[in-house]
């Protein structure tokens, strides 16, 4: 599987900790920060935001997608998934499905800490044989 190495995570990093730190997880105590690189290079942020009717909550992920989506991107290249856990955070269920929406296959997700740790995956590797809109009858 190809990693695109082409744009630097860095700058990504700097902002899904910055987003991290307006985390509203008061539920959980688990905050989540992320940033995303759109295909026309813009970089957007999101973190989640729980509820006291807890399956309201959104994570980080999406909000971060839907903050892109907000300002006009229909392509994501990047995403950076920012926690201050020493286990790295990938996405979960719902959020793989809706990158999987907005990134090619072979896009790249990051889970980051405040150790410098990271791991990465390509969108594929985290929803194989996704669901796309192709499969939607026509
Ligand atoms: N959460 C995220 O924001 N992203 C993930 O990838 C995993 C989970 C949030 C949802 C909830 O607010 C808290 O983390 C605990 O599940």
């Amino acid at each position: 599987m190809t990693i695109d190495h082409t744009h630097q995570i860095k700058p990504l990093v700097k902002v899904a900790e910055k987003a991290f730190l307006n985390a509203h997880a008061p539920y959980s105590n688990f905050k989540v920060g992320a940033a995303a690189r759109t295909s026309s290079g813009v970089i957007v942020s999101g973190c989640n935001v729980e509820n006291a009717s807890y399956g309201l909550t959104v994570c980080a992920e999406r909000n971060c997608i839907a903050q892109g989506v907000v300002q006009g991107a229909v392509q994501f290249s990047q995403l950076v998934i920012y926690t201050k856990q020493e286990t790295l955070t990938p996405p979960c269920g719902a959020c793989r499905q809706v990158i999987a929406e907005f990134f090619q296959q072979d896009g790249v997700i990051t889970a980051v800490n405040h150790l410098q740790q990271q791991k990465q995956w390509t969108v594929a590797q985290l929803l194989p044989d996704a669901f796309l809109p192709d499969h939607l009858a026509k």
